[in-house]
C-alpha cells in the first residue's frame, strides 16, 4: 500500500482538489484507492459525499488511540469502483487536542493504518492547512508527501517550514516521506508563469513533478456538484491533467524506493551525494537542491539493498548528520548507511 499525504500548511493551494481527483484518476486506472479526509473542515468529504457518513476517520482514530475495536461492517464508503472514502468530521479538531498530552501523539494514524486491515493499492491523505498534530501524523505514516504549490513566489518561500518538518520526521523515525511538488492553478499563457516554471524547475530539479494542473473551472464545478472531475466532465482539461498526474505518480511510486536526503548547514555553495549507488563519483544528477537558506535536499531512487554514502561539499566529506546509521570507512572517517527494504 503506497501512502501519499497531500500537504501544505498554506490554505487554498489545491490540496483537496488534488487529493480527490488524483484518487479518482488512480481508481479509474484500475488501482484500488482510499482517500482519507484528515481535515476537520471536511472539504474532501463534502466535495464527494452527499449523505451523512456512518463511520468517520475521527471514530476510527479514537478507537485506535484507546485500543477499542472498530465498528462492525464497512469502514469506508465506496464512491466508485476502486475509489473509497474515509470521511472526516469536525470532531477531528477536538481529537487533535486530546492527542497533545500523549507520548504516541505522532503515531495514532500509523497505528490505525496498521490495525485496520485496509486493502488498497494507494492511500491518499488530504491534510488540513496547518502543521499541527493531524498533519504530522499523516506525514509520519506516509512514504510520499505531495505538495501542491500555487504559481507564485510566496508559495515557494512558504514550503521551507514544511521541509524542516520533513527533516524533523527523518530524525524522529529514521525515514521521512519523499517530497514531490505539484504546480497547481497554472495559466501557461502568462509570461510571468513561464518564467516562474523555468525558475522553479531549476531550483527543484526532480523534486518538481512534470505534470501540472491548469486552472480549470470544471474542477471547481465538480466539487460543487459533489463528485470528482471524471464523473462530472471526463473530457475536461482538469480530467486530462489529473490523468497525467496519476500516471506520473504511478511511475514514481513504482518499482524503486525513493529516499529523501537532507543536509542542514550554513555557507555552502554546492553539495553532492556520493556513494555506492554512483561509484563515489561527483555527478550532476546527484547534486542536492538548495530548498531553504541553509537546507539542501535530494530524492534518491534506489533498488533494494544496503548503500554507503557521504555528502561532498567544498571538497569536504560530510557524513549525513541526520542519519543515525553509519560505519567506519577505511580512511578513519565514517560512512552513512542506507538500507532499502
Ligand atoms: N486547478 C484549479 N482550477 C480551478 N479551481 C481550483 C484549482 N485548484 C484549486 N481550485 C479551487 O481553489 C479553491 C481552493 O482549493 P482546495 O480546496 O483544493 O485547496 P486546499 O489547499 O485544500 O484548501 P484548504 O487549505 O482550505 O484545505 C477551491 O475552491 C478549488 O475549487
Ligand atoms: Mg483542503
Amino acid at each position: 500500500m503506497k501512502i501519499i499525504s497531500v500537504v501544505n500548511q498554506k490554505g487554498g493551494c489545491g490540496k483537496t482538489i488534488t487529493a480527490v481527483n488524483l484518487a479518482a484518476a488512480l481508481g479509474q486506472g484500475g488501482k484500488r484507492v482510499l482517500l482519507i479526509d484528515l481535515d476537520p473542515q471536511s472539504h474532501a468529504t463534502f466535495s464527494v459525499l452527499r449523505e451523512t457518513p456512518r463511520v468517520t476517520i475521527t471514530d476510527l482514530l479514537e478507537a485506535a488511540s484507546t485500543n477499542r475495536s472498530f465498528p462492525e461492517g464497512n469502514l469506508t464508503v465506496e464512491l466508485a469502483p476502486n475509489f473509497h472514502l474515509l470521511p472526516a468530521s469536525l470532531g477531528l479538531a477536538s481529537l487533535e487536542h486530546t492527542l497533545t498530552s500523549r507520548d504516541d501523539k505522532l503515531k495514532i494514524v500509523e497505528k490505525f493504518l496498521l490495525s485496520a486491515g485496509l486493502d488498497f493499492d494507494y492511500l491518499l491523505i488530504d491534510c488540513p492547512p496547518n502543521l499541527g498534530l493531524l498533519t504530522l501524523n499523516a506525514l509520519v505514516a506516509s512514504e510520499y508527501a505531495l505538495i501542491p504549490l500555487m504559481t507564485c513566489d510566496f508559495s515557494l518561500q512558504g514550503t521551507q517550514i514544511l521541509k524542516n518538518i520533513l527533516l524533523m520526521i527523518k530524525e524522529f523515525k529514521g525515514s521521512a516521506p519523499a517530497p514531490f511538488y505539484l504546480l497547481n492553478q497554472v495559466d501557461q499563457r502568462s509570461r510571468y508563469v513561464k518564467q516562474f516554471l523555468q525558475k522553479t524547475r531549476q531550483q527543484m530539479g526532480n523534486l518538481l513533478l512534470s505534470s501540472r494542473i491548469r486552472t480549470n473551472v470544471h474542477l471547481k464545478e465538480a466539487s460543487a456538484n459533489g463528485c470528482d472531475v471524471f464523473r462530472f466532465k471526463p473530457d475536461s482539461r482538469g480530467a486530462e491533467d489529473f490523468r497525467s498526474l496519476a500516471k506520473e505518480m504511478q511511475r514514481i511510486t513504482g518499482e524503486v524506493s525513493w529516499t529523501p536526503l537532507f543536509l542542514k548547514k550554513q555557507n555552502l555553495e554546492e553539495v553532492y551525494v556520493v556513494g555506492d549507488f554512483n561509484d563515489w563519483q561527483k555527478e550532476d544528477s546527484y547534486k542536492l537542491k538548495k530548498i531553504g537558506p541553509d537546507l539542501w535536499s535530494i530524492n534518491l531512487s534506489l533498488e533494494k539493498g544496503t548503500y554507503r554514502y557521504k555528502f561532498l561539499a567544498e571538497n569536504k566529506w560530510i557524513p549525513d548528520p541526520h542519519n543515525a546509521l553509519s560505519e567506519n570507512d577505511s580512511f578513519g572517517g565514517r560512512n552513512s548507511l542506507l538500507q532499502i527494504h
